[in-house]
């Protein structure tokens, strides 16, 4: 079987581990060919890592040398990256998924090119849930994040409200309001939102609220769907990753995850 020739664009937390698995649990349907960093010395120091069939390529090279594009970077550049996809063709998984929110209309333009687009969960579960309950009427989505004060450190809606988390000596709601809004402020730390609003009932409508917690040592999702179908309600608690505390283990389980799942014949869940 011809391996998939897959380009990883962002050689952080996740792409890193994407990388990994590439060469590892996916070698033997994929071939790594090209990984991308806007920072040269992170590119660099995942290149040496690696074997030497991938190549440090710049972006727009990179997603002509590849079958499979995958997006771990930034919501700046990922609506960018998957329109460029789109027009080339090429399959894209997005990680930054808060940068969809306000370009709904590229994954309808994917839909009637018939290019593949992939969403992983992320670092929440229930996204199946979601969507059966979707089939139907659903009333209402919201999301509760807890996380310890250094996992939401530097966000843009902290610095222009000039609320300083690392200073906080009790859980505190830091932020309340729609998915949309949400993603602005938060655009590293809330990415989980905008797969719900993706997969419900849109980014005006799911509702956020998001709690800076100094006794927390997990990044903790609550999530509640209420509907047609009845009631759900989900919570996840998860480690954060090693190299970047914005980044829950179970998001960068979840991305390699899709990737098999996208590489495979066989379909577990809705
Ligand atoms: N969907 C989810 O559930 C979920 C969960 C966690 C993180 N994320 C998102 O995934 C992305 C990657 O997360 P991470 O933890 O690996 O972050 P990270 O900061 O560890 O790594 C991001 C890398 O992307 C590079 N980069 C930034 N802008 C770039 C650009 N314009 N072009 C090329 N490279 C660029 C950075 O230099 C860095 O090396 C982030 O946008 C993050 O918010 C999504």
């Amino acid at each position: 079987m011809k391996k998939i020739k897959v380009g990883i664009i962002g050689c952080g937390t996740i792409g890193a581990e994407i990388a990994r698995a590439c060469q590892g649990r996916l070698k033997k349907s994929v071939e790594l060919a090209a990984i991308c960093d806007a920072d040269e010395n992170k590119a660099a120091q995942l290149f040496k890592i690696l074997n030497k069939k991938a190549r440090v390529l710049k972006l727009n090279e990179l997603i002509k040398k590849c079958d499979f594009v995958v997006e771990a970077a930034s919501a700046k550049i990922s609506a960018d990256i998957l329109k460029k996809c789109i027009k080339s063709n090429k399959r894209c998984l997005v990680m930054s998924v808060g940068g969809l929110l306000g370009n709904e209309k590229l994954l309808e333009s994917a839909r009637s090119k018939g290019v593949k687009v992939y969403i992983p969960s992320g670092a929440i579960c229930g996204i199946d849930g979601l969507k059966s309950a979707s089939i139907g009427k659903v009333e209402s989505v919201t999301i509760t994040t807890r996380k310890p004060p250094r996992g939401l450190a530097g966000a843009p809606y902290l610095v222009e409200k000039d609320i300083d988390v690392a200073g906080l000596k009790e859980e505190t709601v830091i932020f309340e309001g729609t998915a949309a809004d949400a993603v602005k402020g938060f655009p590293q730390n809330i990415n989980v939102s905008a797969v719900l609003s993706i997969a419900g009932i849109g980014s005006g409508h799911t509702r956020v609220r998001i709690v800076a917690s100094p006794d927390c040592s997990s990044n903790i999702h609550e999530i509640e769907i209420v509907g047609e179908f009845g009631k759900i309600t989900m919570r996840a608690e998860n480690v954060p990753s090693k190299t970047n505390p914005k980044t829950s283990a179970l998001a960068i389980f979840s991305a390699i995850a899709t990737l098999e799942g996208a590489l495979s014949s066989v379909r577990v869940g809705t």
